[in-house]
Parts: C-alpha cells; sequence; structure tokens
C-alpha cells in the first residue's frame, strides 16, 4: 500500500504569515459582547466559513483531565454564550464537579480567535423548550434516540431506539428530560488577529467588578 501520509518535515513546513489587518484597542467596542457580535457578523457575512458558530468548548474532569469539543454557539447577550447538549454527557458531569469552562473560537479564514474563560450555568427549561421546538423533527428524535457519550454495542441501537421515538412521538416532540443548554458566564473575553511575523495582536476584557478592563497581550 502507498505511504499517503504528509512527511514530518511537510507538516513542520506549513506555515502562513497572517496578513489581513490588525487590532488596536481604538478599534475596540468598550464593551466585549458588542465587540463579538461585530466579529460574529464579520465571520457569517464571509461566506467562508462552514460553521462561523463552532467553538471548542474545554472542560476538566474530578480528577483534573481536560477534554474539549466542538459545540455550536446558540445565542449570546450580556450574560453570556449558549450552547446546548446532554446533562449526562461527559461534558456535563464534569460541569457537575467543575462549572469552569473555556470556549475557543477559531475563525481561521480570518485569521482570528476568540477565548473566553468563565464559568457555566444551566439555561432556564423555557428556553431550553423554545430552542428545541425549533430545530427539525430528525434532531429532535435523535435527541431521545442518544445518551451521549455512552458505549454503546453497535449503531443498529440508535436507529432502533430512533424509530421508537418516532413511533412514540407522532406529533410534537418535547425535549429529553436530559436535554439541555448551557451559559457560559465569562470573565475574560481574549480577541486575537494574526500580524505578519508572528507580532499577532492579543486583546483581553478582564472582568474588574462590573467593569471591563482591556489589556494587550505578548504574543
Ligand atoms: C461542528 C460541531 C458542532 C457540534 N455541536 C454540538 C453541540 O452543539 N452540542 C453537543 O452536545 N455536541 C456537539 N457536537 C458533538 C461534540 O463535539 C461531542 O462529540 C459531543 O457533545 C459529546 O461530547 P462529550 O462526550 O465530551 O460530552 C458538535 C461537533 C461538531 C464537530
Amino acid at each position: 500500500m502507498p505511504d499517503d501520509r504528509p512527511s514530518p518535515a511537510d507538516i513542520a513546513a506549513l506555515r502562513r504569515d497572517y496578513m489581513r489587518r490588525g487590532l488596536d484597542q481604538a478599534d475596540l467596542d468598550p464593551d466585549p459582547f458588542h465587540q463579538f457580535g461585530a466579529w460574529l457578523k464579520e465571520a457569517l457575512e464571509t461566506k467562508a466559513i462552514l460553521e462561523p458558530n463552532a467553538m471548542v468548548l474545554s472542560t476538566v474532569s474530578p480528577s483534573g483531565q481536560p477534554s474539549g469539543r466542538y459545540v455550536l454557539l446558540k445565542g449570546f447577550d450580556s450574560s453570556g454564550f449558549v450552547f446546548f447538549t446532554n446533562y449526562q454527557s461527559a461534558k456535563a458531569r464534569d460541569f457537575d464537579a467543575n462549572p469552569r469552562a473555556a470556549l475557543t473560537i477559531g475563525w481561521i479564514e480570518l485569521e482570528r480567535q476568540v477565548n473566553i474563560h468563565g464559568s457555566v450555568k444551566k439555561t432556564p427549561r423555557s428556553a431550553v423548550e423554545a430552542y428545541f421546538a425549533s430545530r427539525p423533527r430528525g434532531s429532535r428524535l435523535g435527541a431521545w434516540a442518544s445518551h451521549q457519550s455512552k458505549v454503546i454495542p453497535n449503531r443498529d441501537i440508535l436507529e432502533a431506539r430512533l424509530a421508537e421515538a418516532n413511533a412514540r412521538f407522532p406529533g410534537d416532540v418535547p425535549p429529553p428530560p436530559e436535554w439541555g443548554g448551557f451559559c457560559l458566564v465569562p470573565e475574560r473575553i481574549e480577541f486575537w488577529q494574526g500580524r505578519s511575523n508572528r507580532l499577532h495582536d492579543r486583546l483581553l476584557y478582564r472582568k474588574e467588578g462590573s467593569s471591563w478592563i482591556i489589556e494587550r497581550l505578548s504574543p
């Protein structure tokens, strides 16, 4: 069989100089949520990003093991950043012991990254129900079929559970009790813009009392 792996030297040689634009404190909105909204709008408008609302959620287990996985941003306002998941999943188990978490959004096509640190809280049930109702029927049934993060013997069990859920809910499909949302309430939000010669711009909003302090970090 031909070896079609890239060579270690090929991987090491991958590099790109980031030259699109700079980021200065004078360009920033004093409110980090407005700033985030402006960047998200640009990410949506470029049409070049497959999942502009995808973000890596990092959690830490009770034994101190960090884990990261993508989730989709489904809303944000001045109270935080909302995503939906299963409350029995590995990430939610981590939150039971340690609600501290981080979100990383990589809009690489725009040479941008946003890093958010804070703590999560569950979203109100009314918000979960409203969002769940907006999902396509197949996704709603899928939420009933998947016991997220559990080991399963094969794929057939998922198809069987999906058929079961379809028969159980011929009309409206309510959210499963273990399905819900989290809101990450931020304490730090860093906006990163790639620059030439690896001298990137990093501007950090840090919460102090009820105000946000903006500081520049070395790349
Ligand atoms: C682009 C993308 C978006 C995803 N969005 C979500 C999401 O919004 N909620 C979710 O529970 N899982 C989402 N997933 C799946 C998660 O990455 C992960 O596999 C799942 O939540 C189980 O994670 P856990 O076992 O660490 O809890 C997404 C995966 C990808 C690649």
